[in-house]
């Protein structure tokens, strides 16, 4: 058996996405379910090293990461509050205030993860972003959160219309999590860029 790492999430759509990304790497992931009291920030890094203190002490590697939709029409909104706003207006009823707010604003997209990772007690950080523009309905039954609503730059279809490979090739999560790959592979400094 190959090397592992530990992820704490409890979002299954992100333990599907960062297993095939690894795997890559020749990194097998087990899930850490771990329920975690996010701080009050408008950040992601100070979300995700608040979610690092929490498992800093457990052994081997452990990876977490946070996510989020910035929209520049919106003043960056949901942003860090992503994960609140998909509760209450994804799902089946499609976003439809967020698109109704989009309405004659600039649909461009910017979609972040912060991926950190604890080896031996020290905490690295790695950032992934995929720009993109928001969809005028959602479409596509694949991924999770708000991929029926996010075209990335370049293509025609949503997250939620492509296979994983594709959606991992262009994802803010692909790129954060191939620097986590590289790293596990050959640990240098962090590319928090
Ligand atoms: P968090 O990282 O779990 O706080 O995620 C914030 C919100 O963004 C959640 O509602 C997720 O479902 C959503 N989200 C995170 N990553 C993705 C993605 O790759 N596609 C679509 N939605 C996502």
């Amino acid at each position: 058996m190959g090397p592992r790492v530990r992820f704490a999430s409890r979002n299954p759509g992100k333990l599907r996405e960062v297993r095939e990304i690894l795997a890559a790497f020749g990194w097998g992931v087990d899930p850490l379910p771990t329920r975690f009291v996010e701080p009050q920030t408008d950040n992601l890094r100070a979300v995700v090293r608040a979610k690092l203190a929490v498992l800093r002490d457990l052994s081997g590697p452990v990876l977490v990461e946070d996510s989020g939709l910035f929209l520049p029409g919106l003043g960056g909104f949901p942003g860090v509050y992503s994960a609140y706003i998909a509760e209450i207006w994804g799902g089946p009823k499609g976003f439809r205030p967020l698109l109704r707010a989009l309405e004659g604003a600039p649909r461009t997209a910017i979609f972040r993860t912060v991926a950190g990772l604890t080896v031996d007690g020290r905490d690295h950080l790695f950032v992934g972003e995929s720009r993109g523009t928001v969809a005028r309905l959602p479409r596509g039954s694949g991924g999770f959160g708000y991929d029926p609503i996010f075209i990335p730059e370049g293509q025609r279809r949503t997250f939620a219309q492509m296979s994983p490979e594709e959606k991992n090739r262009f994802s803010h999560r692909g790129r954060a999590l191939r620097k986590v790959g590289r790293f596990l592979l050959r640990p240098g400094p962090a590319d928090a860029a």
